[in-house]
């Protein structure tokens, strides 16, 4: 069988085989890998975790062995609705929320009930590389808005918004990472939320809010989300991964139920129902105040992976390089002098410097980002990260040498 004729068109759209390829080095025991976006094994909750596992099959294995609702766990989207209430100022009641298999899932099963092939779907630029992923295989057209320091720029949405108008388009979706953004690590600004609720809610436009780090914060206060400035306009798209343990692969969606319900349609076609074991290990253990104190046991150990990260960075880059400032989450986005690119710096980052981060362009809907790479912070030991960015700013300086020889040949 020749499969490679077989394959469906949406596969030639998502497709980077590079980047997975790239990855699978960045893990080999010998390279300090900045590249993929793991939390701190240290956070994650074994031993208690042991004992709410035992807890839920001794008083309730059978059930939690079994198929459960569609939508989820009653109890946990209750907990969930409770906790939003709670953490994001938003009234939600559980028939407004779903459990799904996943962040990425949660993105999956919105992009599944929205879009049709062709319709636009508007992202930030730069943007997370899954998410992209999702949009493109549901074959959606993708127009990006920049961001700064601040985050999204407001008035290049608006300029979007005015030229899409102008050519008879009203995008579907607009997916906003608005707290410590993945990759750029910027965080909207307080004034830039309310404007871009209305400005989304004028067009006419739904926006998916992905807030996977919020609770990840190492300073400032915390920002108003998205949703509560406006829950009938607004997908609350997020997951436990950050503040539990990917392993679980849990998150959820709030939404208007009307939605609630055409998300669970579209989940009767994928998994009819997310871990049954898992949602009622995480209930208890959410119950328990256990997320509180794995998320406030955490921050100080991503903290310092922050600090140090930065400090070395001003410490071992060569000058033309600059870097955001993240305030909470997993990353700094860093760019290089013009002309020098980061991937091709990869391959020879990983082979002579045993070093990696992830290279700029697969986080872009058009590819550029040539001179830019993301470093995740979280994963890499406190006592390895200033040697890993130590290594790295020998290979950015080599690098950006070759570019002075190259344009010196040329
Ligand atoms: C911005 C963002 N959204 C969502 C997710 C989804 O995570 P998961 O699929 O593990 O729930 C991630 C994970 O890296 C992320 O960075």
């Amino acid at each position: 069988m020749d499969w490679t004729t077989l394959y469906a068109d949406r596969m030639a759209r998502i497709g980077d085989s590079a980047i997975i390829a790239l990855l699978k080095l960045a893990e080999r025991p010998d390279v300090i890998s900045f590249a993929g976006g793991l939390p701190d094994p240290k956070s994650f909750p074994i031993l208690r975790m042991k004992e709410v596992v035992d807890w839920v099959l001794d008083h309730e294995g059978a059930a939690a062995l079994q198929y459960g609702p569609t939508a989820g766990y009653s109890k946990l989207r209750e907990w969930i609705a409770d906790r939003m209430g709670r953490l994001e100022q938003t009234p939600v009641t559980a028939d407004g929320v779903i459990v799904t298999s996943s962040g990425v899932e949660a993105l999956d099963l919105i992009a599944k009930v929205l879009l049709n092939p062709g319709d636009t779907v508007i992202v930030e630029a730069p943007t997370y590389l899954a998410a992209l992923h999702v949009f493109r295989s549901y074959q959606a057209e993708l127009v990006d808005v920049p961001i700064d320091a601040d985050g999204m720029i407001i008035d290049a949405l608006e300029e979007r918004l005015a030229d899409l108008t102008r050519r008879g388009i009203r995008p579907k979706l607009l997916y906003t990472i608005p707290t410590f953004q993945n990759p750029a690590g910027v965080t909207l600004a307080a004034d830039r939320r309310r404007r871009l609720v209305e400005v989304a809610d004028r067009a006419g436009v739904p926006v998916i809010e992905d807030p996977a780090y919020g609770e990840l914060r190492y300073e400032g206060d915390r920002l108003p989300s998205l949703v509560s400035l406006n829950p009938e306009g607004v997908l609350f798209a997020n997951t436990f991964s950050k503040i539990f343990g990917p392993g679980v692969r849990l998150g959820w969606i709030t939404a208007p139920p009307g939605v609630i319900a055409q998300l669970c349609q579209a989940k009767q076609g994928t998994d009819q129902c997310s871990s049954t074991l898992g949602q009622r290990v995480v209930y208890e253990y959410g119950r328990r105040g256990l997320i509180e104190r794995q998320v406030a046991a955490s921050l100080p150990l991503y903290r310092e992976k922050r600090d140090l990260t930065l400090a070395a960075m001003a410490r071992y880059f060569p000058s033309g390089v600059t870097w955001t400032r993240p305030a909470g989450g997993f990353y700094s986005w860093v760019t290089l002098p013009d002309g020098v690119e980061t991937g091709p710096m990869l391959e020879w980052a990983i082979a002579h410097e045993h070093v990696a981060y992830v290279s700029g362009p697969p986080f872009y809907a058009d590819g550029r980002g040539a001179n830019q790479l993301r470093l995740c912070f979280s994963f890499v030991a406190p006592d390895k990260i200033e040697e890993g960015i130590r290594r790295l700013g020998r290979v950015i300086e080599q690098h950006i040498e070759l570019r002075h020889h190259r344009r010196r040949r040329e």
